[in-house]
């Protein structure tokens, strides 16, 4: 039987019929439609009614569980924000609209005027404009740590003043690969948080938690949504964190995830440990072929056995996940012809779907820079980014070999 929604109450108790079209067109239908679902629903709503002004004063002081406004709280939204808490072994969770607003929400919740954060340069570009620029309208700085393999080079880079030390590990694009209990370990003795960007590998191949870390951060844009469908992010953490977070920052900065985006992305959840197996799997076939072919100079792959970070990876990861670059041998422009060659690869500035992704950083990414500045940051005319998706091995291995023919055969005509 039907159960009656008694926050509709006052206008069901009625015939509808009483009613004009307009108060029909707004109301009619709605009270008593409330059947459960395999799927989470998708609450694509801002507000959520009360049952009386008892109930909405209980919510509202967080003396009852239950949900007040869309810009910090929704069914939805919450279902996903418990999945991750739970896949990241931290107490809660809050989502964000993008993984820079995650990120940028972290940093505004625990940074005040003359604070300053603690981080590896081989960060996400956003990240490190946040951090270079958006600290200093905050008032605070960033110091960086441009040796991150040193845990000496993080020691020396906190002040009385730092409030957090982040890491994204594997980094994007340079895939450095951080000690995460040797940077814990180095946290706890300063009494801060470290926070992890753990993006490219997901919980499904590192859970920074059982590591030793105190916050994990995401850009669930990439492999957690696997579809390049929902932008989104993500801040896991301690209840009082996340808490603080909803009841301040989210609350006057507004960056929420949106219902759909957030039911998109939980069903990506649903499969993301199988997706991880394959893009692993498919990721080292490639840079396997990649490193034996002779118009590669290099890869740039911690599941090879020649990276220098490999050895930290069977400590702290179930794989390598799928990023990685690889440098031509040959110019800026063989570069654009390999990536107008390839065509199960798709040419665009993203990561971590379930199609593989070509990029070329000197063309794109890194355009603004010019070529010295490229070079610094360890980015060369001819280096291409991979992110290898699930299709099958062979076809991207054809693809790819089709791409090198295509730029040789060019060379000699
Ligand atoms: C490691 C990492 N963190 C954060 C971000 C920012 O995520 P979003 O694009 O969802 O804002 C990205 C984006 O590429 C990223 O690669």
């Amino acid at each position: 039987m039907k159960e009656v929604n008694k926050r509709f109450k006052k206008i069901q108790e009625v015939q509808m019929s009483k009613y004009g079209f307009n108060t029909k067109a707004i109301h009619a239908g709605q009270p008593d439609f409330q059947p459960n679902s395999m799927s989470t629903p998708i609450y694509q709503s801002v507000a959520y009614p009360f049952f009386d002004a008892k109930e909405a004063a209980a919510i509202s002081s967080g003396q009852k569980p239950g949900f007040t406004y869309g810009r910090w709280d929704n069914p939805t939204v919450d279902a996903f924000e418990r999945r991750m808490a739970a896949l990241e072994n931290t107490e809660a969770a809050i989502a964000a609209a993008s993984g820079m607003s995650a990120i940028f929400l972290l940093t505004h919740h625990l940074v005040s005027p003359g604070d300053d954060v603690v981080s590896s340069n081989r960060v996400y570009g956003g990240t490190f404009g946040l951090f270079n620029v958006g600290l200093k309208k905050m008032g605070a700085s960033v110091n960086w740590v441009t040796n991150p393999e040193s845990i000496e080079a993080w020691k020396s880079a906190i002040t009385p003043r730092t409030k957090f030390i982040f890491v994204e590990t594997p980094s994007n694009p340079g895939l450095f690969i951080a000690d995460i209990p040797a940077l814990a370990a180095l946290a706890k003795s300063k009494n801060l948080p470290l926070v992890v960007d753990n993006t490219i590998a997901t919980p499904a191949l590192q859970q920074p938690v059982l590591l030793g870390a105190d916050i994990v951060v995401h850009s669930t844009t990439k492999y957690i949504c696997g579809n390049a469908s929902s932008l989104g992010g993500i801040i896991c953490g301690s209840k009082e964190l996340i808490d603080g977070i909803r009841q301040n920052d989210i609350r006057y900065l507004g960056p929420a995830m949106a219902p759909f985006n957030a039911w998109l992305t939980l069903n990506g959840l649903e499969t993301l440990a199988l997706r991880m197996e394959r893009h692993c799997h498919n990721a080292m076939v490639v840079a396997t072929f990649l490193e034996k072919h002779p118009m590669v100079i290099g890869v740039n792959y911690p599941g090879l056995e020649s990276n220098p970070y490999h050895k930290l990876i069977k400590p702290q990861m179930k794989g390598v996940s799928s990023l990685m670059s690889f440098e031509l041998k040959g110019t800026y422009d063989d570069a654009t012809r390999f990536i107008d060659s390839v065509k199960v690869f798709t040419h665009a500035t993203h990561l971590g779907t379930c199609k593989s992704i070509v990029t070329h950083p000197a063309s794109t990414t890194h355009s603004a820079m010019g070529e010295a500045e490229m070079r610094k940051a360890g980015i060369s005319p001819s280096m291409i980014r991979l992110s290898v998706g699930i299709e099958d091995e062979a076809d991207l291995i054809a693809d790819l070999d089709q791409a090198f023919s295509s730029i040789s055969s060019k060379g000699k005509a």
